[in-house]
């Protein structure tokens, strides 16, 4: 009877939280300034709950251990946006290795879409096609009037009123890029991301030319 007594405790016991197997994302604080999920308002900082789809997780790591400016007029949901203040992007929290390391696992889980893996395995762009879709994305739609991108000496040109895509070739998935293009809407629906008409291949394309443009191309 005792045995049984002490079986009971034991089961008892098991279905307590243990705090070890808590979320890193909840101890520290994150949803503060980010939503975690699609409800309520967008917050200072970036939404996170589709983040799994978003990032590439190298990125991820690493920038949660050396935080850069992304958005140097701040962010959508930032108030002070275009003021020219950057003081919240340039005071993000730094975590060790460790924790950007459990956190970046965590944050990949946050998937909001099934997007397709084949986008993200594209055959590069031939210098022709770069050529002329860099045309597009600076005369034909203007991209470069909000974005920082690189030219083809690879200078860092271009409006800051949405987020450098300077290194985004190695920050975002190439599928969740096309799917950005296609319908903003899907993630944000206080987007001031223009909705482009253009045809699909237009827009593999600008995602082709959108994954070649990282940090070591930068001259
Ligand atoms: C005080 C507010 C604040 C807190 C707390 C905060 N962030 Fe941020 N975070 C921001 C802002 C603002 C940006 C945008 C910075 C920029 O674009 O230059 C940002 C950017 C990011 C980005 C890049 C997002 C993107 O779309 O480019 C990630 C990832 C991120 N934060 C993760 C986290 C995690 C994980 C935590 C918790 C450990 C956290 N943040 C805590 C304000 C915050
Ligand atoms: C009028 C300014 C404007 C123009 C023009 C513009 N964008 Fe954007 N874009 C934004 C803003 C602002 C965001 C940030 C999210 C938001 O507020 O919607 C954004 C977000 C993005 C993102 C996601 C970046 C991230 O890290 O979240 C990509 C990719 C992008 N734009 C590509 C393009 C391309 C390609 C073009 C041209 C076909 C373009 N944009 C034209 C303003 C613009």
């Amino acid at each position: 009877m005792k045995i049984f007594n002490y079986l009971l405790m034991g089961g008892w016991l098991l279905c307590i939280p243990m705090p070890s197997h808590a979320s890193l994302i909840q101890e520290k604080k994150c949803s503060e300034c980010h939503r975690l999920s699609k409800d309520g308002n967008e917050k200072i900082g970036p939404d996170l709950f589709y983040a799994g789809n978003k990032f590439q997780a190298s990125w991820l790591k690493q920038y949660l251990q050396n935080p850069v400016t992304i958005r140097s007029a701040g962010g959508t949901g930032d108030p002070d946006f275009l003021k020219g203040t950057q003081a919240d992007s340039q005071r993000h929290p730094a975590l060790s290795k460790k924790d950007a390391g459990q956190i970046t696992q965590e944050l990949m889980e946050l998937i909001l879409l099934d997007l397709p893996e084949k986008i993200n395995h594209l055959e590069p762009l031939t210098k022709g096609q770069k050529a002329k879709i860099k045309y597009e994305f600076e005369r034909t739609f203007s991209c470069i009037s909000c974005h920082q991108s690189l030219n083809l000496a690879g200078k860092v040109r271009g409006g800051i009123s949405g987020p450098s895509l300077v290194n985004a070739g190695n920050r975002l998935q190439a599928r969740w890029v096309e799917s950005w293009l296609k319908s903003p809407k899907t993630y944000s629906n206080k987007s001031r991301m223009p909705i482009y008409k253009m045809a699909d291949e237009t827009r593999l394309r600008l995602t082709q030319f959108i994954s070649t443009l990282k940090n070591e191309n930068k001259r």
